[in-house]
């Protein structure tokens, strides 16, 4: 009879037999190997190669307690104006090609002339400017508080409680996995920046239960992911977007995957859209508790809290049912996640298509999450409010008196009027519109907030609208 070899025996084997790679000159960004050849590595301290690895889930999770010793955004020598003036196309952005050939003669055979990093250069993967700097400093602020979160839950709640939320071994091995590349993602970011590398902080999470987690880390993937399609077109150094690209499409899965473990729809647009760095940075600043001494700090902006009071909850198979309180969210935080204990009405352990939300690959709602003229709740915070690591980052605005709410998705951002119901109350409702055909702009997890003008963006000058955001939220659509 034919007994089926186990995999550890036949994986053992085929490694016995793989071929050793042949040594070939390691690529490492950021090292002196890597640059040498145009900075003067003395002048600019570059330092060894940093590994991360090894990490599970740090030994404290909670509240800053203690006083800050510095406050405020990392400054720079001056601010050279309040805004950004728009300004016509660039003269340069001409190009129209209306034959379908090349235009212009070939560098070299097979290879079309244009391009960045084409002609040749050797590639410098390191950061390139202060908005590079900021911009991968914030990324790397992210990837240690996923490098965290993602371990944390794994130690935190034990395999009966997995179970019961639908995620068995193979499921929690996923996630070890997907834990595990943050290691990867947080080695890469640390050495494109050098010796002023952000450090992993500590934090203080939401979640009490499995479901909670996941949801939580399905919120927090989107603006980790949406945080860097903002600002990756804009890097001065396309060396360094090329490898944040390679650990941003990683990121993509993983936000796609904590949905689908949430019972929720894994996509639901067909445009992933960017968001400024101050969308991100608002967002992930209240989970960080602390960072240690002489952290390198960020000079983004900390927008004040825009609470959604009806925020769908996702454990609800009548989602329209949420409590229009802000009580089905767990706490008073912008990402925060749904209640998952509910006493009624909870679409867990639901095998009902259109209604069940347990883990799967897909799942149908029958009754969705939000709609089209829904009429959705919001309360916001007064600026001055401090956040973030040590409580030493301030909330600002520099909009005047809300207006409007921004819908801020796929390739859209549109708004609504917002009628403001007392000082820091109000509401509007849900937009009706479509990106192309029938593709409805407002689905999934999403950034919305309150603007005291509706100016028009589009996605590569989305951050001009910073200066008139007077609050943000996270808006769970569907
Ligand atoms: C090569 O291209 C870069 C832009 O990618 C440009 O800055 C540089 O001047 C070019 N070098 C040469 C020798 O043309
Ligand atoms: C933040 O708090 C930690 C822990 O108390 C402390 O070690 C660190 O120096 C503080 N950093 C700042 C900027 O206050
Ligand atoms: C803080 O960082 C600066 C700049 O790298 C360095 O000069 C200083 O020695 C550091 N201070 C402490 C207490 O680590
Ligand atoms: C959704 O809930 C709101 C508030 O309870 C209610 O006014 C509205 O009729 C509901 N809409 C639908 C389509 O169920
Ligand atoms: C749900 O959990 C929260 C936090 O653990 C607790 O305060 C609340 O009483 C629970 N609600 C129910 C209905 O069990
Ligand atoms: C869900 O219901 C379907 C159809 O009744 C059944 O085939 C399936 O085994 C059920 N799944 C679970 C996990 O109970
Ligand atoms: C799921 O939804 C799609 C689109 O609304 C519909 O075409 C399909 O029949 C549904 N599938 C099931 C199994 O309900
Ligand atoms: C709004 O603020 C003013 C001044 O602080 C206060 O007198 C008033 O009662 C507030 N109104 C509401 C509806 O909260
Ligand atoms: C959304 O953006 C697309 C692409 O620019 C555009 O065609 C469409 O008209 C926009 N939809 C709305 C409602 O503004
Ligand atoms: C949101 O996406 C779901 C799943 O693709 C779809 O069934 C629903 O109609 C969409 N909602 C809107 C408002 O476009
Ligand atoms: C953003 O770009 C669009 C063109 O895509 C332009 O019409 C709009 O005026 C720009 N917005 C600002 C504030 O410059």
């Amino acid at each position: 009879m034919y007994t089926r070899p186990s995999a550890v025996l036949l994986f053992g084997a085929l490694a016995a037999a793989a071929p050793a790679p042949v040594p070939q000159e390691s690529f490492v960004p950021g090292t002196d190997s890597q640059i040498s050849a145009s900075v003067q590595p003395a002048t600019t301290g570059y330092r060894e190669q940093v590994y991360v690895s090894g990490y599970t889930s740090a030994t404290f999770h909670g509240e800053y307690t203690g006083t800050p010793t510095t406050v405020g955004a990392a400054n720079a020598p001056a601010t050279l104006a309040a805004s950004i003036p728009a300004l016509p196309p660039n003269p340069t952005a001409t190009y129209y090609n209306s034959q379908g050939v090349p235009l212009n003669p070939m560098p070299a055979p097979y290879m079309p002339a244009g391009g960045l990093g084409t002609n040749g250069t050797l590639p410098r993967y390191m950061v390139e400017s202060d908005f590079d700097f900021e911009s991968i400093a914030l990324g790397l602020y992210q990837e240690w508080i996923e490098l965290d979160l993602f371990h944390d839950g794994l130690a935190r709640f034990t395999d009966e409680e997995f179970t019961e939320a639908g995620l068995g071994p193979e499921a929690r091995s996923l996630i070890e996995f997907m834990a595990d590349q943050e290691t990867g993602h947080s080695t890469l970011l640390t050495n494109m920046l050098g010796e002023r590398a952000p450090a992993q902080c500590y934090y203080n999470y939401p979640y009490t239960t499995v479901r909670e987690w996941v949801d939580f880390m399905q919120r927090v993937t989107r603006f980790g992911e949406s945080g860097v399609w903002g600002f990756i077109n804009h890097l001065d150094s396309r060396e360094v977007g090329q490898l944040l690209a390679q650990s941003i499409a990683t990121e993509a899965r993983q936000q796609m995957i904590f949905r689908q473990m949430t019972g929720l729809t894994p996509m639901n647009v067909h445009f992933e859209n960017g968001w400024p760095q101050s969308w991100a940075w608002t967002m992930l600043a209240p989970y960080i508790s602390y960072c240690p001494q002489n952290e390198t700090r960020l000079a983004w902006q900390n927008f004040p809290t825009l609470r959604i009071l009806n925020n769908p909850n996702v454990n609800r198979y009548s989602p329209n049912d949420t409590a229009q309180d802000g009580s089905e969210q767990v706490g008073p935080r912008i990402v925060d996640p749904s209640v998952s204990n509910l006493t009624e009405g909870s679409c867990q352990n639901l095998n009902v298509t259109g209604y069940g939300c347990d883990p799967a690959i897909a799942h149908n709602k029958s009754e969705p999450l939000t709609f089209p003229g829904r009429k959705v709740l919001f309360e916001w915070e007064a600026p001055g409010q401090a956040v973030g690591p040590n409580n030493s980052y301030v909330t600002a605005t520099t909009a005047g008196a809300p207006k409007f709410v921004g819908w801020s998705q796929q390739l859209n951002l549109t708004y609504t009027p917002l009628t403001v119901t007392g000082n820091n109350t109000g509401y509007s409702y849900q937009p009706l519109g479509y990106v192309y055909g029938d593709n409805g702009i407002i689905n999934g997890t999403m950034a919305v907030m309150l603007t005291d003008l509706d100016l028009y963006v589009t996605p590569f000058n989305t951050s001009m609208l910073n200066p008139h955001i007077v609050a943000l939220g996270l808006y769970m659509a569907g």
